[in-house]
């Protein structure tokens, strides 16, 4: 009996990951194995276990599944979230997936936490010495990672979209720092009005530096994401020139400026 129960989940596998291999699909075995669990709601540990049976609802699922991501639609779409700093973040067509080069972002701001800004005294009206703004969250997953792991750190956090804050109020929501990040919508420091004169211990961002005439480009699954989100103007450069030309106004001594560009974090 057992036997049969894996033969059926197996041999399912295999269909999906030929299916996505065909279709190109970068790691087709992997995210076959992937929509499974999110069609059983298990971990990958337990397709192999040999206790868990297909029915004939959710084989139809898998198979829709497997045609969504055969057409190249991004695998973290279709199951509704990503991991990023070990954190899971809710997304869906409003937000970027988070990329794991840009966990080297927050490890930056992280170890600026717990070195340099150690001991220093609040900045003019703060109560934390660790005030962080997030220019350009997206799904919140700077931000929040920031909020989880430094729990005196309080954060702003930035976008010019509304839909994409409304994942990131969820997010920050699931992981419980709804009090600790404050979200805030409009054209990079401009959404920063609200809070009057301000300023930061540390600025993260990753905006969009995608060069437009490369967007056609990118493999398929990025045409799926918000061009609002890697849209980085003529020479990729629009948002470094406006970060760089106003982030002194919003940060206090010692300077702590942290942005994305192209997949590196740089100072
Ligand atoms: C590259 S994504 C980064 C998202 C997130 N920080 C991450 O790492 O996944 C850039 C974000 O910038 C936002 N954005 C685009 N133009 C903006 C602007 N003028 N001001 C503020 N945010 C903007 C987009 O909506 C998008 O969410």
């Amino acid at each position: 009996m057992n036997f049969l129960k894996v033969n059926n989940i197996r041999s399912l596998l295999n269909w999906g990951e030929d299916a996505l291999n065909r279709a190109g699909v970068p790691s087709p075995k992997v995210d076959a194995e992937w929509l499974m669990c999110y069609v059983l709601d298990c971990e990958r540990i337990d397709l192999y276990l040999g206790d868990i049976e297909v029915g004939p609802a959710e084989e139809e699922s898998y198979k829709r599944y497997i045609e969504k991501r055969s057409a190249r639609y991004p695998l973290q779409y279709i199951i509704g979230k990503a991991n990023f700093m070990g954190f899971d973040f809710i997304l869906n067509e409003d937000v970027l997936i988070p990329r794991p080069e840009t966990e080297s972002l927050v490890e930056e701001a992280l170890k600026i936490c717990h070195t340099s800004l150690r001991g220093v005294p609040p900045l003019a009206g703060r109560r934390s010495n660790l005030n962080i703004l997030d220019l350009c969250t997206g799904s919140g997953c700077i931000a929040i990672s920031l909020a989880k792991l430094i729990p005196e750190a309080e954060l702003v956090a930035t976008d010019i979209s509304e839909p994409a804050l409304n994942v990131a109020r969820r997010n920050a929501e699931l992981h419980g720092v709804t009090d600790r990040v404050t979200f805030l919508q409009g054209d990079l420091f401009d959404a920063l009005k609200p809070l009057g004169d301000v300023k930061f211990n540390i600025i993260v961002s990753k905006p969009p530096y995608i060069k437009t005439g490369d967007l056609e480009s990118l493999p398929p699954e990025v045409q799926y994401e918000p061009r609002l989100a890697l849209d980085g103007g003529e020479d990729g450069g629009r948002f470094y020139n406006e970060i760089y030309s106003a982030y002194r106004d919003y940060i206090g001594e010692p300077i702590h400026l942290f942005v994305e560009k192209s997949s590196q974090a740089i100072i």
